[in-house]
């Protein structure tokens, strides 16, 4: 269990009693309380398999009116509640830590409206990403973010970590998409911000509470979100360069070269790559580099756009940049190619266990980190590899390891997030805190900023029922 794993105790919440599972499923009806212990048991494990808690129940709101009552009935017996969206979290977020009650948003999954004008969406928060996007495309529109989890994801549970993704260099993060929110605070009040204006300085701007606050706060059942234009050509270029000082080089060059039609710029290093290629049985359209470079481009004109991209891989070719690579508008080709960069996150996970560090570094130094990992555990049996998004500054660093061991735990943190303080960075770019780092969340912020953070838990749940032991460190 990670509460023994990572040493955390329970706090002194109510346990669930057989009164309460009466109640449930007086306001869900019986299929919508689910308590047979198989049947729980995923909704306690995470994605990554690093965290399991031991809840008894999971509850299956179809309706904001139903989420209002549970966690009024929750707040009133100080019963815990961890809110749950498609569970692809990386920080152990999602999944109950003890006994907590899980609130899962699968039912919650209805398509309210779209302003093709604007480009506003309206939904429920349980709506996959997946499935929203293929919605909008098919009447000219995106959703301004894209994950390797688009499949499991949910729009409620994007929202609830700020989710970042393979685009955010283009479409911004969240707090800039998102123009509106429905929220059920943990007494069960029911926020109406489901605004759908793109300006509106009507007093303090409630809805980010939400964005990033990772279930703590309150329930988020509604999204309004802004959806750019589906792009009339997309074009992809996988690059293989030779050391991280070229990768920077190039960076600098598709700003000024590709300018405003430039919509990803991710990296990945061999390892990151060679082992996903070997442990999926994927194949890699160029042959092994020390590192590589995935470059996309969301414009209007595609003869222009892909002679852009074709004369950016050639200037790199020329100038020594880029030794090999490859450009594609092919559908089918460009989806093989983002395949290998989505499938990182899981590919470690074949050969074991697998340390994941999600941090914000200066650009000068984004890929220090991974040498000095490297070094420091060079005599133990681990694999590091690091990837990501080179446009935001974050990078991913995962460390494979045959299995979990205290030893190895205390040999990267708090070793990593202290180096990353020293580098001014962020100890989570994009994943959260969650139950994984709120003991270390004092490196990237500061004790006057935590205590605001904590005042606002406070004002917002007094009682402390939503997502305890997440986020805010005791
Ligand atoms: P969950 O995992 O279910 O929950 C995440 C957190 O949000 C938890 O704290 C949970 O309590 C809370 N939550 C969920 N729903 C609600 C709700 N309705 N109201 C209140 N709180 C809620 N993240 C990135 O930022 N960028 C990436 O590129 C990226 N790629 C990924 C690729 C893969 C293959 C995987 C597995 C994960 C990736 N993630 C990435 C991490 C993850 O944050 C996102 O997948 C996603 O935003 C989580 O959504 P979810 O619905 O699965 O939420
Ligand atoms: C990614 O960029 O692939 C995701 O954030 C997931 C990961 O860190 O592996
Ligand atoms: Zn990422």
């Amino acid at each position: 269990f990670s509460s023994e794993k990572y040493g955390v105790k329970r706090k002194s919440f109510g346990v669930l009693q057989p009164r309460d599972i009466d109640y449930f499923k007086s306001i869900l009806g019986e299929d919508r309380v689910v308590t047979d212990e198989s049947d729980v048991l995923p909704f306690n494990i995470d994605w990554i398999k690093n965290c399991r808690g031991q809840s008894k129940v999971v509850l299956k709101p179809k309706t904001t009116e139903e989420v209002s009552k549970i966690l009024s009935y929750c707040n009133g017996k100080r019963l815990a509640v961890c809110p749950q969206g498609g569970n692809t979290g990386l920080v152990g977020g999602s999944v109950p830590v003890f006994d907590e009650i899980v609130l899962n948003f699968n039912l919650m999954n209805k398509i309210i409206s779209l302003d093709e004008i604007s480009g506003a969406l309206v939904c429920e928060s349980g709506c996959v990403l997946e499935n929203l996007d293929d919605y909008v495309r098919e009447r000219n529109l995106i959703m301004p973010l894209d994950l390797g989890a688009k499949g499991s994801c949910h729009i409620g549970g994007n929202v609830s970590t700020n989710a970042g993704g393979l685009r955010l260099l283009r479409y911004g993060n969240l707090h800039g998409s998102v123009l509106g929110l429905e929220a059920v605070k943990a007494d069960g009040t029911v926020l109406d911000c489901l605004r759908t204006l793109k300006k509106d300085n009507t007093g303090y701007h409630l809805k980010h509470l939400f964005i990033g606050s990772e279930g703590t706060l309150g329930v988020v059942t509604k999204v309004a979100i802004h959806c750019p234009a589906l792009p009339k050509a997309v074009s992809l270029g996988f690059f293989g360069v030779e050391n991280f000082e070229n990768i920077l080089n190039l960076y600098k060059r598709a700003k000024t070269s590709l300018g405003e039609i430039l919509s990803a710029f991710e990296m990945a290093d061999n390892g990151s790559v060679s082992s996903t290629v070997k442990n999926l049985k994927l194949s890699n359209p160029i042959s092994d580099y020390p590192f590589y470079v995935l470059v996309e481009t969301h414009g209007s004109d595609e003869t222009h756009d892909s002679e852009k991209l074709s004369r950016f891989l050639s200037e790199g070719m020329e100038s020594g940049v880029i030794v090999d690579g490859t450009v594609t508008s092919e559908p089918a080709k460009m989806k093989t190619i983002w395949n290998i960069r989505e499938s990182i996150a899981g590919a470690g996970l074949v050969e074991g266990y697998s340390f994941k560090y999600d941090v914000s570094i200066p650009l000068r130094n984004y890929y220090d980190l991974v040498e000095l990992l490297r070094d420091r555990l060079k005599d133990h049996q681990a694999k590091v590899y690091g990837y990501g998004h080179v446009g935001d500054g974050n990078i991913h660093i995962n460390v494979i390891v045959p299995e979990y061991t205290k030893n190895m735990y205390s040999m990267l943190e708090p070793y990593i997030f202290e180096e990353v303080a020293k580098l001014k960075g962020s100890i989570s770019a994009e994943h959260g805190v969650g139950f994984r780092k709120p003991q270390f969340i004092h490196y990237s912020k500061d004790e006057s900023a935590l205590q605001l953070m904590k005042d606002l838990k406070k004002s917002m749940d007094p009682n402390g029922i939503l997502n305890p032991y997440k986020v805010l460190p005791d």
